[in-house]
């Protein structure tokens, strides 16, 4: 009696133990998948990746790769990746999604090329650092970026990258570290909340970019100069109507009073025509000289 009652609760214990075991390999398994598929999205010339032996995976086994730190030695959770200067070539790594728990990932100094995945977000969702600098990706940065809200050090320097910084990158609240610099970026420096500012420097190199630490953006300031260019040429056009309406009426009253022989109508005509043009442009350089 006492031995039936007392005999569930190591078999419950059991199944309990084999439920939480079940979870947490299949978390972890998620992670171990993660470092396999970015192993196999990456050609790895030198070998650097050696480590990545996914013949054993038991718990704590991926934390000795190289360049990957795990939460806890003995549980495959990764916490950050770093794969710097490696030599490794390919895409960006979507398997990188797998590692759900990674808040820092480390890419930067090899050749990895193509875009920066659209749904960063989706990969990378939690990650404080990120960089991507000293690579060959290229496109534009996609705009997603800005919705890996935890991002404090953000490098993206030194690949070829093109196109307009989208400025919701501008909404990371928590950026310390920014470095576009040696792209082939245009337009304007995003302007980040909180009043962040970050030095030329992160900003160097590129084709185009503007704003402040940079000089200011020539597009606004174009369109205010706008209406003064379209006065000036209606001012100019005005002007030299009116001279040309002098000059006809002077002309008219002389071909009246003489009307002769020879070439002299058609010299004067462009002489008076050269006249007009010659005023006009004088009087937009100086209107364009006083704005
Ligand atoms: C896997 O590695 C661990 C140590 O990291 C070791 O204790 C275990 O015996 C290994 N399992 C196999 C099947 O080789
Ligand atoms: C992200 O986009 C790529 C295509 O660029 C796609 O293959 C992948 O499944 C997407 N991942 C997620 C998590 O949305
Ligand atoms: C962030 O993602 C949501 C959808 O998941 C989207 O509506 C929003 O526009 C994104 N924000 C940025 C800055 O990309
Ligand atoms: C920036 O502002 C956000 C709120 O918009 C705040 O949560 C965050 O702590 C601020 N960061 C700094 C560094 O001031």
């Amino acid at each position: 009696m006492v031995k039936y009652i007392r005999a569930p609760p190591p078999l419950v214990t059991i199944f309990l133990w084999f439920l939480l075991i079940e979870s947490f390999s299949n978390a972890s398994q998620s992670d171990v998948e993660c470092l396999r598929a970015i192993r196999d999205s990456l050609q790895d010339p030198s070998n650097n990746l050696a480590s990545w032996d996914f013949s054993n995976t038991t718990e704590g086994s991926i934390c000795h790769f190289t360049g990957v730190d795990c939460w806890h030695d003995d549980e495959n959770r990764v916490l950050n990746i770093r794969i710097a200067d490696m030599g490794l070539r390919g895409e960006f790594p979507l398997g990188v999604a797998g590692c759900s728990s990674i808040t820092g990932f480390d890419i930067s100094s090899n050749n990895i090329h193509g875009n920066i995945p659209n749904n960063i977000s989706k990969l990378i969702g939690y990650v404080t650092t990120l960089d991507l600098s000293s690579n060959q990706l290229s496109g534009q940065i996609p705009v997603d970026i800005a919705n890996c809200t935890y991002l404090n050090h953000l490098r993206l320097d030194d690949n070829q990258l093109t196109g307009q910084i989208p400025p919701q990158i501008g909404l990371l609240n928590r950026i310390k570290t920014f470095s576009v610099s040696r792209n082939r970026l245009s337009g304007p420096v995003p302007r980040f909340i909180n009043g962040t500012t970050f030095s030329a420097e992160n900003y160097a190199n590129n084709v185009g970019l503007c704003g402040e630490p940079l000089p200011p953006c020539q597009g606004p300031a174009r369109k205010s100069h706008a209406p003064v260019i379209v006065g000036g040429a209606v001012g100019g056009v005005a002007f030299s109507a009116l001279v040309f309406g002098i000059v006809m009426f002077v002309f008219m009253k002389k071909m009246s009073r003489k009307k002769k022989k020879g070439d002299p109508l058609g010299n004067k005509w462009a002489k008076s025509i050269k006249g007009a043009k010659r005023i006009k442009a004088s009087y937009m350089y100086i209107f364009f000289w006083w704005h």
